[in-house]
């Protein structure tokens, strides 16, 4: 379908003026719940991620000690937290606790598609009300001038639409522009589609016409190549990555450095393990070492599931212990260890 469409073009390059802030490279981390951990964020962003956006702080859970846990960006230069909500004041109170927790950047939830999300209203299902949805950006556009004193702009992430009857990301996009939104990005699917079929990155072009604001494409975006055509197909002003990069937090600054047309050094084994250590140490600190392994598994899979593919590896009996392992200096040596062997250590 993407092959097809028509080509519209796009000058992204470099860094992108968003509001006050300038944002160093054009492929960000897309925010992903239960994935982009801090420790997640902070190994995309060493690798010169443009901006990597935090798991969403969901208005209901504020409450939560794990809320304000997940909207921390430390050692983060750029910070963007992204709230959910279907209550304007709900909302402009996450947007609130977002900037306590010294977000740079604010991101409005509006494509999330779970039901457990879509059934209190927020989400994606936002999209079914233009009325409220904008004033959900007015809400939190208000809180986040004055808590910020103007320096930190508001964005707004959504899907293209409900359902294919229903594509009106070109409208709620304008509607955000007018109530204060400074970014806009859009993932290329509807939320009928949840993870279905490919995303149309040409149907994102759609928005491009309908909204000034700098504008950032999102879907099945995995390689340099991808980005180019999808900043094509759409006229975007950027890329967000999420699936693509779990076990390979490097892929998004090589992704911004190859559209700044920046030379890329991709990161040698040992970088690759230290930026995975750090991921798994950032997890056992901010969680607890049970809690924090358990967590991690989904990305030490990951790890080991990437280098696989990229001629490195475990034997499959050492994989298996990575990730069901009880030990955190166990994970962590075995971690180490997925990069070790170019060819792998299949026999081991
Ligand atoms: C496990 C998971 C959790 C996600 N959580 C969020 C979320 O909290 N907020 C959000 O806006 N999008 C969320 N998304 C959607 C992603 O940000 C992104 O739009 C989607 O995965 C498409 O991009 P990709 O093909 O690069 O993965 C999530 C996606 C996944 C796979």
């Amino acid at each position: 379908m993407n092959g097809d469409a028509q080509l519209i073009g796009s000058t992204a390059t470099g860094a992108l003026s968003v509001g006050a802030l300038t944002v160093p490279g054009r492929a960000f981390l897309a925010p992903m719940a239960g994935v982009t951990d801090l420790g997640m964020r902070r190994a995309a962003a060493r690798f010169g991620a443009g901006l990597v956006v935090s798991e969403m702080l969901a208005a209901d859970f504020l409450e939560d000690a794990g809320s304000a846990a997940r909207a921390r960006g430390d050692g983060l230069d750029l910070h963007v937290v992204q709230v959910a909500a279907r209550d304007p004041s709900a909302i402009a109170d996450a947007a609130r606790m977002a900037i306590d927790c010294g977000a740079d950047m604010v991101d409005i939830n509006m494509g999330c598609p779970a039901r457990r999300v879509v059934g209190g209203y927020a989400g994606a299902a936002l999209m079914r009300e233009p009325d409220l949805a904008a004033s959900l950006v007015r809400a939190v556009v208000a809180v986040v001038a004055v808590a910020s004193a103007g320096r930190v702009p508001v964005s707004v992430k959504m899907r293209l639409g409900w359902d294919e009857a229903t594509k009106n990301a070109p409208e709620i996009a304008r509607r955000a522009e007018l109530e204060g939104a400074a970014m806009v990005a859009v993932h290329g699917r509807t939320r009928n589609q949840f993870y279905k079929g490919a995303a149309d990155w040409a149907a994102i072009a759609d928005v491009r016409a309908a909204t000034a604001l700098p504008l950032v494409a999102n879907g099945d975006c995995a390689s340099l190549p991808d980005a180019r055509d999808m900043l094509r197909l759409s006229g975007a002003d950027a890329v967000m990555i999420g699936r693509a990069a779990v076990g390979r937090p490097w892929l998004v600054g090589e992704i911004a450095a190859g559209l700044a047309g920046a030379a890329w050094r991709a990161p040698a084994p040992g970088d690759r393990t230290e930026a995975a250590l750090a991921h798994l140490d950032a997890l056992l600190c901010a969680m607890g070492r049970d809690k924090g392994l358990r967590h991690a598994r989904k990305h030490l899979a990951a790890y080991a599931d990437v280098a696989a593919a990229e001629g490195f590896g475990l034997a499959p009996a050492e994989r298996a212990r990575l990730v069901e392992t009880a030990s955190a200096e166990d994970a962590a040596g075995l971690l180490a260890a997925c990069w070790s062997a170019p060819g792998g250590r299949r026999a081991a």
